[in-house]
């Protein structure tokens, strides 16, 4: 099946619970990953878990003020508005974009989540680079039953001209002679289409609805 046809199906499953819970040990490496950074850069503040499942993540948070939102315990993360400097974790994944818009909305100093490969789109890249932050670290590791690789992928918020994110994407679509081939066959069909009943294949001085 394709990426994106898995990508579909998973997003509209039809109970969305999202809840993938993160083997501890797999928490416990992004925790340490992020400690370091948190450290190295002499970052202050809250460390957030904005969705906490069963705590797999918050539990192991170092000795720091924290905090955490989980749906299931009516807490909802759209709804947090503390200034916050550190938020990381492993979040839900059918509405994974309005959760990013989100968490930009908080200004954290590090941004760091466990994305399926699958969600490390040009789109998010893009739209975190736009928001100012820049890719720091990124680690790919893999959970035994998940359908595809996972990244640990940390993001800080850009504070110095010269900082550059380690991680570069290109927004061209490249195609291949295959795909150019069905590109022109599709902009010949939908030449045809019929200005009338918007149907291919004739034009609207040939259409029977005319
Ligand atoms: C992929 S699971 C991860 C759980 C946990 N962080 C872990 O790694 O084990 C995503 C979690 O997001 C929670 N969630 C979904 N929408 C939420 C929201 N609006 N606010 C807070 N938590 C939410 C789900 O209930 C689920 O527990």
């Amino acid at each position: 099946m394709p990426s994106s046809k898995i990508g579909h199906t998973i997003k509209n499953r039809e109970s969305p619970k999202d809840v993938f819970l993160t083997p501890e040990p797999l928490a416990i490496r992004h925790i340490e990953i992020v400690s370091k950074i948190y450290e190295e850069n002499k970052y202050d503040g809250i460390w957030l878990d904005p969705c906490k499942g069963t705590g797999n993540y918050y539990n192991n948070f170092p000795d720091i003020e924290k905090d955490w939102c989980e749906i299931a315990d009516n807490k909802d993360f759209y709804k947090y508005d503390k200034n916050i400097s550190t938020i990381i974790g492993n979040p839900p994944y059918s509405h994974l974009k309005t959760f990013i818009q989100k968490i930009i909305e908080l200004k954290p100093d590090i941004i760091s989540l466990l994305l399926s490969n699958l969600s490390v789109t040009h789109r998010k890249l893009s739209d975190m680079e736009q928001a100012g932050y820049i890719v720091t670290n990124l680690e790919v590791c893999k959970v035994f039953s998940w359908y595809s690789e996972s990244n640990i992928i940390t993001w800080e918020k850009k504070t110095r001209p010269e900082q550059v994110s380690i991680l570069q994407f290109n927004m061209t679509i490249y195609r291949t002679p295959e795909d150019e081939k069905s590109r022109k066959e599709k902009s010949k069909n939908n030449k045809r289409k019929c200005g009338i009943c918007k149907k291919i294949g004739h034009d609207r001085r040939k259409c029977p609805e005319k």
